[in-house]
C-alpha cells in the first residue's frame, strides 16, 4: 500500500485526508457478502428464512463489492452532508469520494434502475463504532423493496388485492398489531405523491412486514411462552412506531414484543420520489425496508457476542448444521413431517475462556477533538477479535489544570483459545503506544 493509493479488491483508489480503513478491515472485504452465504451459519439460516417468508414475488440478490460511492451511500438517498453518519468518526472512507457502505439502502438506486421491482438484497455493511458483546464493525443487512406501477394502486386493483389477502392471513394469526403512530409524526405523504396511492403503499407495506415479523418470531414467541407457563393464546405483539429516515416518508421502525421488552426490528417506509427519480423509474411508487441480521440471530437464537459470527469453531457453527440436535419444534418437542417450517435453533454456549482486563488512564491532548471512536478503531485495528468490550469507566476535569481525564477498561478474551499472559501484556503496551502515537494522549 503506497501512501498516495490503497489497493481493494484489485482496484486502485487515491487516498486523501478522509482515508481511514485499517488493514484489519481491508482484510475482511470481499466481492459478495461471505457469512450469509455460508452453509449452517445462522447468518445464512436468517436470510434463508427471510427469502422464503416475503415470497417467490421478490427477487434475491447478493450484494457486489461493499466499496461505494458517497453518492450512492448518502447523497442520492437525501443524507446531508452534515449528517453525523457520514462523519469519518462512523464511516470508513476510501477517500472523500469514495467509502465502505454503512448501510444496504445505498445500493437502491442500482437495483431499481435494473428493473428490480421486487426484491431482497443482503449485504456486508460497515460502521466504525463502540466495542461489546452486540457491535461489530462489520455487520449484514437485508434491504427489501416493492414498487408499483401507478394503475396497479387503482380501487379493486393488484396492491389493494395483495393487501387484502395478506390481511386476511395475519387476521386468522395469533397477532396484535399495534399502529400508534399517526401519519404526521412518520413524516406525512410525499407532497407529489396522491395521498390514495401513497395510503396504500403503507397498507402494501405494513401487511407484508407483519407477515415477515410474524413469521420470524410468532413460533418462537408461542414455544417460549408455554415453556414460562403462560397461556398458549398470548399474542405475539408488534407495534409501528414513528421514525425518520431522509429517503422514505412516511417513515417507521417496526418493534416486536420480545422476552419481556419491545426490540427493534427494522426501519421502513414509502421510499422518496427522489430516489426513484434517480432509478430512472419515475413512474412508480412503492416501499422500502432495511433490517440488521445479526441482531435478530442473536435473539432469535440466543448467541451472546457478535464475534461468535466470525469464529471458525465447530462448536458454533455445528449447531447450526441441519442435523443439529439442538432443535425443537414449534409443536414442543414434537417433530414435524417434512421441513416446511424452520425449527427453532437454540444456541448452547460452551464454555467460555478466561477474560483479562487491563485499564488505560490518559489525560486528553487541548489542543485537539477526541472521538472515542478513534480509540476503539485503535483497539481493533491492534487486538483484532481479542477483544470483548472497552468501557469507560471514568472521565474528569482536573479543577486546577482543567485538563480532562478518561479511563477506559479494555477487557481481553479469545472466543477459541486460552491467552496467555504474555501474549496480553504486548498487545497492552502495543495498544497504549499506538494511542500515544496517533491521538496525542497523555498516559497517567
Ligand atoms: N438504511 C436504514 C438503516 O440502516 C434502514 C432503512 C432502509 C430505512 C430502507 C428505511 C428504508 O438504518
Amino acid at each position: 500500500r503506497s501512501s498516495t493509493t490503497i489497493s481493494i479488491l484489485g482496484k486502485e483508489y487515491p487516498t486523501d485526508d478522509y482515508t481511514n480503513i485499517p488493514a484489519s478491515i481491508l482484510d475482511r472485504l470481499s466481492p459478495t457478502p461471505q457469512l450469509p452465504y455460508t452453509k449452517d451459519h445462522p447468518l445464512a439460516l436468517l436470510r434463508e428464512q427471510l427469502e422464503a417468508s416475503i415470497g417467490p414475488h421478490y427477487t434475491a440478490i447478493h450484494a457486489t463489492s461493499p466499496v461505494v460511492t458517497t453518492e450512492l451511500n448518502f447523497e442520492d438517498l437525501g443524507i446531508a452532508a452534515n449528517h453525523p453518519g457520514r462523519s469519518p468518526t462512523d464511516t470508513y472512507y476510501v477517500n472523500r469520494t469514495t467509502c465502505l457502505r454503512t448501510h444496504t439502502s445505498a445500493h437502491e438506486v442500482e437495483t431499481f434502475r435494473n428493473k428490480n421491482e421486487r426484491w431482497l438484497l443482503t449485504a456486508d455493511v460497515y460502521r466504525r463504532d463502540e466495542i461489546d458483546a452486540s457491535h461489530y464493525p462489520i455487520f449484514h443487512q437485508v434491504e427489501g423493496a416493492a414498487i408499483f406501477a401507478h394503475q396497479d394502486y387503482a380501487p379493486g386493483g393488484k396492491v389493494e388485492k395483495e393487501c387484502e389477502a395478506m390481511e386476511a392471513k395475519l387476521a386468522k394469526a395469533n397477532f396484535e398489531i399495534e399502529d400508534v403512530v399517526g401519519l404526521s409524526e412518520a413524516g406525512g405523504y410525499q407532497s407529489h405523491h396522491d395521498p390514495r396511492e401513497a395510503a396504500l403503499a403503507v397498507r402494501h407495506l405494513k401487511a407484508t412486514l407483519n407477515g415477515l415479523v410474524f413469521d420470524l418470531f410468532a413460533d418462537r414467541h408461542a414455544f417460549e411462552t408455554a415453556q414460562k407457563g403462560g397461556s398458549a393464546s398470548d399474542p405475539l405483539r408488534v407495534r409501528w412506531i414513528p421514525a425518520f429516515f431522509p429517503f422514505t416518508s412516511p417513515s417507521y421502525e417496526v418493534e416486536v414484543w420480545f422476552r419481556g421488552k419491545w426490540l427493534e426490528i427494522l426501519g421502513c417506509g414509502v421510499v422518496q420520489q427522489r430516489t426513484l427519480d434517480k432509478a430512472g423509474v419515475p413512474d412508480r411508487l412503492g416501499w422500502a425496508f432495511g433490517l440488521g441480521l445479526e441482531r435478530i440471530a442473536m435473539v432469535l437464537y440466543s448467541i451472546p457476542d457478535i464475534r461468535l459470527f466470525w469464529t471458525q469453531d465447530p462448536r458454533f457453527l455445528g449447531q447450526f448444521a441441519s442435523s443439529s440436535s439442538n432443535e425443537v419444534s414449534a409443536a414442543g418437542g414434537q417433530a414435524k413431517s417434512g421441513a416446511a417450517k424452520p425449527k427453532l435453533l437454540t444456541f448452547k454456549p460452551y464454555s467460555k475462556y478466561p477474560p483479562c482486563y487491563k485499564d488505560v488512564s490518559f489525560w486528553l491532548p487541548q489542543d485537539r477533538a477526541f472521538h472515542e471512536n478513534d480509540l476503539f478503531e485503535i483497539v481493533r485495528d491492534r487486538v483484532g477479535d481479542l477483544v470483548e468490550d472497552v468501557v469507560k469507566i471514568d472521565d474528569f476535569v482536573h479543577p486546577k489544570t482543567k485538563k480532562q481525564s478518561l479511563c477506559y477498561r479494555i477487557n481481553y478474551r479469545s472466543m477459541d483459545r486460552s491467552l496467555e499472559n504474555e501474549e496480553v501484556n504486548q498487545l497492552h503496551s502495543d495498544v497504549l503506544s499506538r494511542l500515544v502515537e496517533q491521538l496525542s494522549i497523555e498516559i497517567r
